[in-house]
């Protein structure tokens, strides 16, 4: 179906950016010392180094959620009794209820915001990211704050080297606002699919089959996954997606100023560029140092490249994951970034390019 695009409507813009990355690294050298795996293996099927971890066993994902936040509003400079709506993508939640985007609201202050949890797995922030904008739309809220946050090794199995090289915590945060001109959340495709559940799940721990002694012998409270599989789905779903949306655009590779992709797999990325026919260097790529994320990959991105987006920038972001889930978005960036970067975030992004 085509969008209904309004020419009227008013755009929801990305206006802020912040993040959190755990200080901790987790190398491939400190993966081959817990499962049978090595450093060229890992580098070579799935392009990570290295990964970030929250060991500390009192943080998780409400936590890095609220850094995140906390690094957006004192860079915006901006008052949290401001924020209208916290919508949190994460399929790592402190717990499952209260929501952790109340325990991002306690901590930040918001107190003028309501909001939710969002599960959509690695589409998760694209879908919460579609969610928000819509609100900003409809002329409802002003200001609306999507969260990717995921604490990744809270559901890792250690034992399992298919997927414990794979993944790394973190959290990104966006602000969206109304743009005053055409710049912002153009128009996104998304879609879910329930028939390969069961390819990449999370199978214990709900009403199905809540914790027992054989739920957690048994490992259904670990992420499973079937990785050859979903990587055969990854990459048609994201080259797709990005191929609906460019289409029903009339957008060239010329147009596009880079591709967020979400960070699965440096392959699942290099084959949807190449089939989109886009070069290497306008795609945003940052798997090496965080691995997979999860919700906080496509906001990473925008926060290591901040520095260099300008307003009217032409960006694709494509994602894919768990349910399946996935889509594309066409956003049209809306400010320069060199005038919100710090000296101070610069060299720390240089630092860890
Ligand atoms: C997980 C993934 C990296 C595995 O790469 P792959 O090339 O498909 O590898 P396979 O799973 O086919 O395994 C190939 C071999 O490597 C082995 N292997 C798996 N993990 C390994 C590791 N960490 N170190 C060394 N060997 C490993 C397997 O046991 C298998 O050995 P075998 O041939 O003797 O049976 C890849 O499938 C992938 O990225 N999948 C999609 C992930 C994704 O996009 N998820 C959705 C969004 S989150």
């Amino acid at each position: 179906m085509q969008p209904a695009i309004n020419s009227a409507m008013r755009y929801a813009a990305i206006t802020a950016i912040g993040r959190f990355l755990p200080d901790e690294r987790l190398t491939n050298a400190d993966l081959e010392r817990i499962v049978d795996t090595d450093d060229e293996w890992i580098r070579t099927r799935t392009g990570i180094r290295e990964r970030r971890i929250l060991r500390d066993p009192d943080k998780a994902s409400a936590y890095m959620a609220s850094k995140a936040a906390q690094d957006l509003l004192e860079k915006r400079g901006l008052d949290p009794e401001e924020i209208d709506v916290i919508i949190v993508a994460t399929i790592t939640p402190d717990m499952f209820f209260p929501a952790t985007a109340c325990l991002v609201q306690e901590s930040i202050g918001a107190s003028n915001a309501w909001g939710f949890d969002l599960s959509a797995a690695c589409s998760g922030f694209l879908f919460a990211l579609a969610t928000g904008a819509q609100m900003i739309e409809s002329g409802r809220h002003e200001k609306v704050l999507v969260i990717g946050s995921d604490k990744m090794t809270g559901i890792t199995n250690f034992e399992d080297r298919a997927t414990c090289v794979l993944f790394g915590d973190a959290a990104a945060a966006v602000l969206l606002e109304p743009d005053p001109g055409e710049c912002g959340i153009i128009d996104f495709y998304q879609r879910i699919d329930g028939k390969h559940a069961d390819l990449l799940s999370m199978p214990g721990g709900g009403s199905l089959n809540p914790p027992t002694y054989e739920t957690v012998a048994k490992g259904m409270h670990f992420l499973q996954q079937q990785g050859r599989a979903v990587f055969k789905y990854a990459v048609d779903g994201m080259a797709r997606s990005a191929e609906e949306i460019m289409k029903r655009h009339n957008l060239g590779v010329d147009d596009i100023r880079y591709l967020v992709p979400h960070q699965a797999n440096q392959r699942i990325i290099h084959t949807t560029a190449r089939q989109m026919g886009l070069d290497s260097d306008k795609v945003i790529l940052n798997i090496d140092r965080y691995g997979n994320t999860t919700a906080a990959t496509i906001p990473l991105c925008f926060a290591d490249r901040e520095s260099e987006l300008r307003r009217g920038d032409v960006l694709i972001l494509v994602a894919f994951g768990g349910g399946f889930t996935w889509g594309s978005c066409y956003l049209r960036w809306a400010y320069d970034g060199s005038k919100v970067v710090g000296k101070e975030a610069e060299v720390r992004v240089a630092a860890e390019l």
